[in-house]
């Protein structure tokens, strides 16, 4: 009996001490996504910073993109770990067929209409189960759900420039102080670059390389700025993008489409949205949906569908908002509707299975491995990790841990031996008590 009690006395000893989540499995989270950063192209600039964090962290090969390689699709997945049939953002700008309203990009992001339909984005997710989150011009985070809106956030005006390198380290420095100072546990932190650079210049410019620098310096401001607010040990950083970039093929190399040549847009359709690069999507008027169909089948460079019948690995059938023709341009090609108004040198938007539609993926900080070179795999999978790192529940969700998990450390011990202890005592006032 003395013994027992002595036991006793001890486990609540170590299990007494109420747990902080930082003692715990979670951990403070930064999101940082480069829109548009291509998987390679760190491979021919001098990128010293990002090297180093091969060493220190993962480096995944390279990670696919959902279908609708987009800036709004993708990030959305991301965040919600929802395939795009599911989260229902399918396109950057906002649409209605019926009242042939578009709005633009820039306008859409704090349009809760446009990205509440349901799912839960991991910021919403995160506060239920208490913890503080924020957004720092990352898509989606501008919006309410369910009426709830994210702790803190900042969203991008039109118009903000995106290559302000002094600003890129301001925002690093107010985000550390969330953190450090505030007690921010997941932050995502969005850049407009290397997409800007891309689509006004082409992926092969020397102005694309430039920025790669540029972003190169900025990662090693981030590791500079995460030792100086004392979170080398409590932040977990992920690196990632949401999507790739191909040089768009223009005359003479190629004939450039021009979908008018094949169906008469304006007796056909009601609705279009072309032009934008190599996906497009169509509402035919009442009774024309195969003569849209056929129409276009017959058009070169490019892969005509009607939703329901779109590949399953598309993840798009299923989608109540995507009218009922979509198109999906040969990798280059631009879907012009009328005329060549089209002035992009690089685009995105293409099938995802492109190895130029694949993006970057980084992670360091306490709970990763060092020096990992992991495999592809699918941005779906970043969701559960994130709420694995944040020591959260997920909502639901089209990822899986088992794929991207094995890039963390083996469970930290000292929560088993807490958790074995409370077993232990339970087992024992048990005993007392029976
Ligand atoms: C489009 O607008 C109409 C008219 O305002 C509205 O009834 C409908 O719900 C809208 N559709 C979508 C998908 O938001
Ligand atoms: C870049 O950002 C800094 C800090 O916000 C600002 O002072 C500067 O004017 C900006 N430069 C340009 C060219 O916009
Ligand atoms: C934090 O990590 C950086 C980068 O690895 C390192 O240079 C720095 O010395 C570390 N700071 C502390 C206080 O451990
Ligand atoms: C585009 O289509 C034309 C006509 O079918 C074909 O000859 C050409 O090879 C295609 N171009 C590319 C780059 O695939
Ligand atoms: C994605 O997850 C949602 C929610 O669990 C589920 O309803 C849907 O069927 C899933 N999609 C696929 C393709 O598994
Ligand atoms: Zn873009």
């Amino acid at each position: 009996m003395r013994s027992e009690l002595l036991v006793l006395v001890l486990v609540v000893g170590a299990a007494g001490k109420p747990l902080s989540r930082a003692q715990t499995d979670g951990k403070k989270l930064l999101l940082v996504s480069f829109d548009g950063f291509r998987w390679d192209y760190d491979q021919d600039v001098d990128t010293p910073n990002m090297d180093q964090l091969v060493q220190d962290g993962v480096k995944a090969k390279y990670v696919t993109p959902p279908f609708l390689t987009m800036t709004s699709p993708s990030h959305f997945t991301t965040i919600t770990g929802r395939w795009v049939e599911d989260h229902e953002v399918v396109h950057n700008m906002m649409f209605n067929t019926t009242t042939n309203l578009k709005v633009p990009h820039k306008k859409t992001l704090t349009r809760s209409e446009w990205w509440d339909n349901g799912p839960l984005p991991l910021w919403i997710t995160a506060q239920n189960q208490g913890l503080k989150t924020a957004s720092y011009y990352f898509p989606g985070g501008g919006a309410n759900y369910g009426g709830q809106s994210v702790n803190r956030v900042l969203v991008e005006e039109s118009g903000h420039p995106d290559d302000n390198e002094t600003e890129w380290r301001q925002n690093i420095d107010t985000v550390m102080s969330w953190f450090a100072e505030e007690d921010f546990d997941l932050v995502t932190l969005y850049y407009g670059e290397p997409d800007n650079v891309g689509h006004a210049k082409g992926p092969d410019h020397p102005d694309r390389k430039q920025i790669i620098r540029q972003i190169d310096r900025t990662i090693g401001y981030l590791r500079e700025a995460i030792g100086r607010h004392g979170l080398n040990d409590s932040l977990n950083v992920i690196i990632t993008s949401d999507h790739g970039m191909t040089t768009v093929k223009k005359r003479p190399e190629v004939d450039e489409i021009i979908l008018n040549k094949y169906l008469n847009l304006l007796q056909l359709a009601s609705f279009e949205i072309l032009d934008y690069g190599g996906f497009g999507i169509l509402t035919p008027r009442p009774g024309k949906e195969q003569e849209v169909y056929d129409a276009l089948s017959n058009a070169p460079n490019l892969t005509v569908y009607r939703k329901h019948q779109m590949p399953q690995s598309f993840h798009l059938a299923h989608s109540q908002r995507l009218p009922p023709i979509v198109v999906v341009a040969d990798l280059g090609f631009n879907l012009n509707s009328r005329f060549i108004v089209y002035v992009n040198k690089g685009d995105h938007g293409y099938h995802n299975g492109e190895m130029d539609m694949k993006m970057i993926f980084r992670a360091f900080g306490p709970s990763f491995r060092r020096n990992l070179l992991f495999p592809p795999f699918d941005s779906i999978h970043t969701y559960p990790l994130m709420c694995k790192l944040l020591g959260i529940q997920p909502a639901l969700h089209n990822g899986s841990l088992s794929v991207t998990q094995s890039m963390l450390l083996p469970h930290d011990g000292s929560k088993q031996l807490r958790v074995s202890s409370v077993l232990l005592l339970i087992s024992i006032l048990r005993m007392f008590f029976s």
